[in-house]
């Protein structure tokens, strides 16, 4: 290990605040001559850059080697850069985006995908991933709802803890970890109408129940980084917002890891109105504890001037390049700066046969069979298959934050049923376009014609991988007009059609549920997505998973989301009510709703016991829930527990989420899941702030948020 504070005490100023900066990987490429280009327009000198700490957004190992031989050439103190990127759901290898595996409801799928992210990553030269995004999400039209695990708080801080183990491991100096930045804190998935950079007003109250567990989740697990959201709180940006960034983060939770901006975002507090200027702007970040400044030059430009004018002491300085020269240390870099990056452009480990494996099983597993009106699984032994629609042989389906991975290396849906049913004739037919405005039916007679000709039809549709992601909100978030108007046209000819369908969120699908008999949600499945869906279409796969997030009737319906509070003057299901808390044109409840999701297997209830009917608050309840799977279907059911509040000092969710399983099952078997309820898991945040329970009846439910199945009671004392 390096000596750290001596290498600190030999450090200019300027040096120092080099450790502060993180800029493209494109401002160090170029030539061993000269560097120019960006750097010039930020007013930052070759001198500067050569003192640079980090780096992000680098294409290749060989090319990550060159900047850090270069780099320590240019160094004299030969502090490595730090090499970062947005590894979120593979580096080379695609898995599903993160919405998908909120479905899985299976941190070992978590673990399995992020540990061949993190080996695939190592050998492409990074050592930090902005990963887990944990912003806690309820309206779909935000483009960014694809990098949470959705609408539950609990799940999102259990599948945030889970990638955060993975990637970081035990321990960072070896080869094939690591550190972790969990983002974006706090609240972006509250950004007003779901649009972008909105600003974000939420309660303390609801902040607390829904939107920090999830962070603090990860922090406890041990997320080396953090990284402030773009969006303003209460009026404040996050990254100077003080109440988020000292009082929480730091007062609060105790966090002392590394702060970096988000891009740019140093530079959004002048934007928003909040700096005057660049050294206000520096001012304010580094004053409330921004370590690293990303993409922007204001440190640079104004820092060493605000400790000379004693605005800073320089012990702070110190302290935030200590904690970066300390995570470089346990990562390794000072005995091998490289750590791991292959020296060749495609190590072999990209895209090998077992992380594709990986890949596919993940994406069988967060696939949501959503209708299934008992015509999947389709027969091996069918003829003719008519595959209609845009995404019937699209290898856009990797998602859209897929790193170093290619589209063309993925399997599309029609490789996928050609390998697995090769002596199938296959009649392939796009019928339309995935934009949101394509109006052009001339395709669709032939996908009538394909479908009225074949056994089986098997429509591929959804919305194209980027509409959602950063940056790409949605008005209007139904499956596409055409592509309703064609499952119409082609479900008459064929009533034996089943629709696959590929979102990066939640999407509405009102129509073409009344359309087909059934449907299978794959969101975006990765590399592997084509060959997981021919699957679990042909039973080699059975499906099960549950949405992690709810699927509106219209898009008018959003936000909406299962946890909400009780509703005044709600109504049956049925026509529009006045006075009461309903929509003219759709029901008040989603089409799907959180935790549905079907398999081929029947599972059926049996029984929920509680081991108490009252306690104490420091007692604990066992609970019990039979569950049998009456087929001859293997299958996995994901046993959820739910509860509720009936009456406490404020109004509580109608249900809220407290633990859950998934559980493999074999043909006929019955198996009794336990749980244990304590006093912790009934606490809320009170109009004081504090995180308490309350003595009363509380119900306890399993089935899913709008199905439960079985209910009962019992008293805190
Ligand atoms: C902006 C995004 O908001 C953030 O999630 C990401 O990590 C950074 N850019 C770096 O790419």
């Amino acid at each position: 290990m390096a000596d750290i504070k001596r290498i600190l005490a030999g450090m200019t100023v300027r040096e120092k605040i080099g450790q502060l900066t993180q800029y493209n990987a494109n401002l160090f490429v170029d030539t061993d001559a000269a560097l120019t280009g960006g750097n010039a327009s930020m007013g930052l000198s070759d001198e500067d850059l050569s003192k640079v700490g980090s780096v992000l957004n680098f294409k290749t190992p060989c090319e990550m080697r060159k900047i850090q031989e270069k780099h320590l050439r240019r160094d004299r103190n030969k502090i490595p850069m730090l090499f970062m990127m947005d590894v979120i759901h593979g580096f080379r290898t695609m898995y599903p985006i993160p919405l998908a595996l909120g479905c899985s409801f299976d941190t070992d799928i978590v673990e399995k995908c992020s540990r061949m992210a993190a080996r695939e990553a190592v050998a492409g030269g990074v050592q930090v991933t902005f990963t887990p995004m944990v912003d806690y999400i309820r309206d779909a039209r935000w483009g960014r709802v694809m990098e949470s695990a959705g609408e539950d708080a609990l799940l999102n801080g259990i599948m945030g803890a889970a990638q955060v183990k993975a990637f970081q491991g035990e321990d960072l100096s070896a080869p094939d970890n690591i550190a972790a930045c969990v983002k974006h804190f706090a609240g972006y998935g509250g950004v007003e109408a779901g649009r972008e950079y909105n600003a974000v007003e939420l309660s303390e109250h609801i902040m607390r129940e829904h939107y920090l567990p999830a962070y603090k989740k990860c922090l406890d697990a041990g997320a080396e980084m953090i990284m402030p959201a773009f969006n303003t709180l209460s009026g404040v940006p996050s990254i100077c917002n003080s109440r988020l960034m000292k009082t929480i983060l730091k007062d609060e939770w105790d966090f002392n890891g590394i702060v970096i901006s988000d891009y740019g975002a140093v530079l959004d507090i002048i934007r928003l109105g909040v700096a005057e200027d660049e050294k206000e702007a520096a001012r304010l970040a580094f004053e409330n504890g921004c370590d690293i400044e990303m993409c922007s030059p204001t440190y640079f430009h104004h820092l060493e001037e605000l400790i000379d004018e004693g605005v800073f002491d320089a012990k702070r300085l110190d302290e935030a390049v200590l904690r970066i020269l300390d995570l470089k240390n346990r990562l390794g870099l000072f005995e091998d700066p490289y750590r791991g990056a292959s020296e060749t452009e495609e190590p072999e480990i990209y895209l090998s046969a077992a992380h594709r494996d990986i890949a596919r099983n993940a994406a069988e597993e967060c696939a949501v069979l959503l209708k299934n009106d008992n015509i999947l699984p389709f027969s091996c032994n069918v003829k003719k298959i008519a595959l209609i629609g845009p995404f019937a042989d699209n290898h856009k389906i990797i998602g859209v934050w897929s790193c170093n991975g290619k589209d063309e290396e993925s399997v599309t849906i029609k490789q996928g049923i050609e390998r697995l049913v090769p002596n199938a004739e296959i009649i392939l037919e796009q019928g339309c376009g995935d934009e949101w405005d394509d109006a052009d039916k001339s395709g669709f007679d032939s996908a009538v014609k394909a479908a009225a000709e074949a056994d089986i039809v098997i429509l591929c549709l959804g919305e194209p991988q980027d509409y959602s992601g950063e940056g790409n909100t949605r008005a209007d978030i139904s499956l596409h007009k055409i592509q309703c108007e064609l499952a119409e046209a082609v479900s008459s000819a064929n009533p034996n059609t089943a629709a696959v369908t590929f979102s990066g969120r939640p999407i509405v699908l009102t129509s073409l549920a009344k359309n087909v008999p059934a449907i299978l949600h794959m969101w975006f499945p990765g590399t592997e997505g084509g060959a997981a869906a021919a699957n679990l279409l042909f039973g080699k796969a059975n499906p099960c998973g549950k949405l992690s997030v709810s699927f509106p009737e219209l898009t008018g319906q959003c936000p909406i989301y299962y946890n909400h509070l009780p509703i005044l003057r709600d109504r049956e299901k049925g026509a529009h009510h006045p006075f009461c808390s309903n929509y003219i044109e759709c029901e008040s409840v989603p089409l799907y709703s959180f935790g549905h999701g079907l398999s081929y297997s029947n599972f059926i209830y049996e029984d929920l016991t509680l081991s108490k009917d009252e306690i104490t608050a420091e007692e604990t309840i066992d609970v019990e829930i039979t569950v049998y799977n009456d087929s001859n279907t293997v299958g996995k059911e994901t046993v959820m527990l739910y509860m509720r509040d009936v009456a406490a000092s404020n109004a509580r969710p109608v249900q809220q989420l407290i633990a859950f399983e998934k559980v493999p099952f074999g043909a006929h078997e019955r198996k009794t899941i336990k749980f244990k309820v304590t006093e912790q898991m009934l606490r809320f945040w009170n109009n004081d702030n504090k995180f308490i329970s309350e003595p009363g009846e509380f119900r306890l439910s399993t089935g899913y948020a709008d199905h439960l199945i079985l209910t009962k009671k019992f008293i805190l004392k």
